[in-house]
């Protein structure tokens, strides 16, 4: 893949992640705890980890893997939070997922539609994949705003699916395929095109818990 791999609208832009950036990472982290830990995927009977090198190799290993793509979100050159496309496959799925967080004092400036989006069309375009998921627990009515903005897909409810927060959480999917955006993600959202029912949860899979 592209070591050179960017993208930017306005002040927001994405770049892949460096081990330099372990120690912005790391007080970024440390300093939002009680922001993302009810979001932040654990690992059954492990503890969560704050050797961020060690992590951002880690991640740079998947990529080199072409397994995913580690990116630094920025709003106008400040690091502000971190959006992963992990869990390539490829062959008859070519499909993947995004997990992403912002630090507190960023949110609520349509930075994370606006990373999403870019990094969506850059899975559709230069990654060549088909279908991009996002997985979402119930309780988070922010990152629900983000998929509901992008008129992402609502697909169903996963049962215990991810390892969050030191317990097995009960997560909603959503996804886009490349045949829902000729146009791309973000100049659809851009154009105001994007149905943002399509994110809609059917009662009956509306969860509190
Ligand atoms: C979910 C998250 C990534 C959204 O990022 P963002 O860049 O703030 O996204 P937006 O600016 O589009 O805001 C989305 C919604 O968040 C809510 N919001 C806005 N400001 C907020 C704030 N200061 N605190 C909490 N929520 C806020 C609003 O409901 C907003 O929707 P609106 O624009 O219709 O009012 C961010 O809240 C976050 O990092 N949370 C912690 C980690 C996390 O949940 N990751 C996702 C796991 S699936």
């Amino acid at each position: 893949m592209d070591q050179q791999i960017t993208s930017r609208h306005g002040d927001v832009s994405l770049r892949l992640v460096k081990v330099k950036d372990a120690r912005t990472l790391q007080h970024e982290l440390l300093s939002n705890r009680a922001w993302l830990r009810p979001w932040e995927a654990t690992v059954p009977g492990g503890s969560i980890s704050f050797d961020m090198r060690l992590g951002i190799r880690r991640l740079l290993q998947q990529y080199r893997d072409g397994s995913g793509v580690p990116f630094v979100v920025e709003s106008d050159g400040e690091v502000c939070g971190q959006l992963n496309i992990w869990g390539i496959a490829r062959g008859s799925l070519n499909s993947a997922t995004i997990g992403y967080w912002v630090a507190e004092r960023f949110a609520g400036r349509g930075i994370t539609p606006t990373a999403v989006a870019l990094a969506t069309d850059i899975a559709f375009t230069q990654l060549r994949l088909h279908r991009m998921e996002i997985c979402i627990r119930p309780e988070n009515g922010p990152s629900l705003r983000v998929v509901e903005k992008l008129g992402f897909r609502y697909e169903g409810l996963r049962r215990h699916y991810i390892h969050i927060d030191g317990d097995w959480r009960d997560h909603y999917s959503f996804a886009l395929t490349t045949e829902d955006v000729p146009q791309g993600v973000l100049s659809r959202w851009l154009q105001g095109a994007a149905p943002e029912s399509a994110a809609a949860i059917p009662p009956a899979d509306r969860l509190r818990s």
